[in-house]
């Protein structure tokens, strides 16, 4: 049996394990907080925002900045069919109701004609999600958002590195999410990051951060509301670092990966793989490929051709509306019929030209090619 080729798998050096090391040892007391600060500053710094805030998980980020935007019951939050459950969980938790809309061909992310139509005196968000890397129409977004006076939120977990029209995704919404899951471009194991360039919101996630302790507060051990313990530990924070001041040599190998697919199956026809408009950078943090309906290729049918050859390929994200939670429909929009036909494509850091010959392979004899 050839050895696995996984999906992915973090790139960590000594860089890395040197601040862990450091933290663990001396980054106790009046220490505690000081990777944490670090790579709260570098992120800012790195997005270009005015406001970081180290979470849990991206997950925390979302959940804090919807409940800071006062988000519950009877309100009505907007994504796409296309996504993780994670993107919608923060929403129900809080009570709010999702509303499912259908994706665009090309980005797999919201379609703004879509997301207009679906908007009632009941909306209260618009969460862009920037499905693996991709940009969501982020101006067609943000003008809906400004004209209905709904608040467009972005789902950066997948997108860190991704630019759009010279901004990087996570920077144009009201509040944006990051991820440093172990499979994300950028890992501290788990966690992750809420972005804001709006004071008041950061003031009021970071009281809702800490169990409801706001920073003005002078009595020590009092809570003004029952918050939430969304926070990064200062190991955790350390790893961060590192791995912040090697994003770019990673953000471009995750770059290179994805262009070196596009030159193995650039004669394959009935292929696609992620966009790259123009004015736009994609971040390409997960390479996927689209087979169009006339090549009959299925889902399961390259899950098995995969496997056959001992590389992990991972199903596009099933619609939500899918999910028995949430009714279970059969779905007849692009969410599941791109869905049926969609594969992710392994792209870890330290991948070799022969992998990716090899994953590409598989694709061609799916093509048969
Ligand atoms: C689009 C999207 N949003 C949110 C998340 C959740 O991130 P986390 O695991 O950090 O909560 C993920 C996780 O992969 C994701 O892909």
């Amino acid at each position: 049996m050839k050895s696995r080729i996984p999906y992915t798998r973090p790139s960590i050096t000594e860089l890395e394990v040197g601040y862990a090391t450091d933290a663990a040892r001396n980054g106790w007391g009046e220490h505690c907080y000081d990777y944490i600060n670090r790579l709260e500053a570098r992120f800012r710094d790195y997005l270009g925002v005015s406001h970081a805030i180290a979470t849990s998980s991206c997950t925390g980020a979302l959940h804090l900045g919807l409940a800071a935007l006062g988000i519950g019951p009877g309100d009505e939050v907007i994504l796409a069919d296309t996504n993780w459950v994670a993107s919608v969980a923060p929403a129900v938790h809080l009570g709010a109701t999702p509303v499912f809309v259908d994706i665009l061909a090309d980005s797999w992310c919201l379609d703004p004609a879509r997301v207009e139509a679906a908007i009632t005196p009941r909306t209260k968000a618009i969460l862009a999600v920037h499905l693996y890397g991709n940009l969501c129409e982020l101006d067609a977004l943000l003008d809906i958002g400004r004209r209905h006076g709904v608040p467009v939120i972005e789902d950066a977990a997948d997108a860190i590195g991704s630019i759009y029209h010279g901004r990087r995704a996570g920077s144009l919404g009201v509040f944006g999410g990051f991820s440093f899951h172990g499979t994300k471009t950028v890992t501290t194991g788990e966690r992750g990051m809420f972005v804001t360039n709006d004071a008041a919101l950061h003031e009021k996630v970071l009281t809702l951060s800490n169990h409801g302790r706001a920073r003005g507060q002078t009595r020590q051990f009092w809570p003004d509301l029952v918050g939430y313990k969304y926070k990064m530990s200062n190991i955790q924070a350390a790893l961060g670092c590192g791995q912040l001041e090697r994003i770019d040599e990673l953000q471009a190998r995750k770059r290179q990966i994805l262009t070196r697919y596009r030159e193995l199956l650039a004669g394959c026809t009935g292929v696609s793989l992620n966009p790259e408009p123009p004015g736009t950078v994609n971040g390409a943090w997960m390479p996927t490929v689209v087979f169009a309906p006339a090549t009959g290729v299925r889902r399961e049918h390259a899950q098995a051709a995969f496997a056959g050859e001992n590389i992990d390929a991972r199903v596009f994200f099933h619609p939500l509306s899918s999910l028995s939670m949430f009714g279970a429909h059969a779905g007849a929009g692009l969410a599941a019929d791109i869905a049926g036909r969609a594969i992710n494509l392994p792209s870890f850091h330290d991948m070799s030209d022969e992998d990716q010959v090899c994953v590409a392979n598989v694709i061609r004899g799916l093509l048969g090619e």
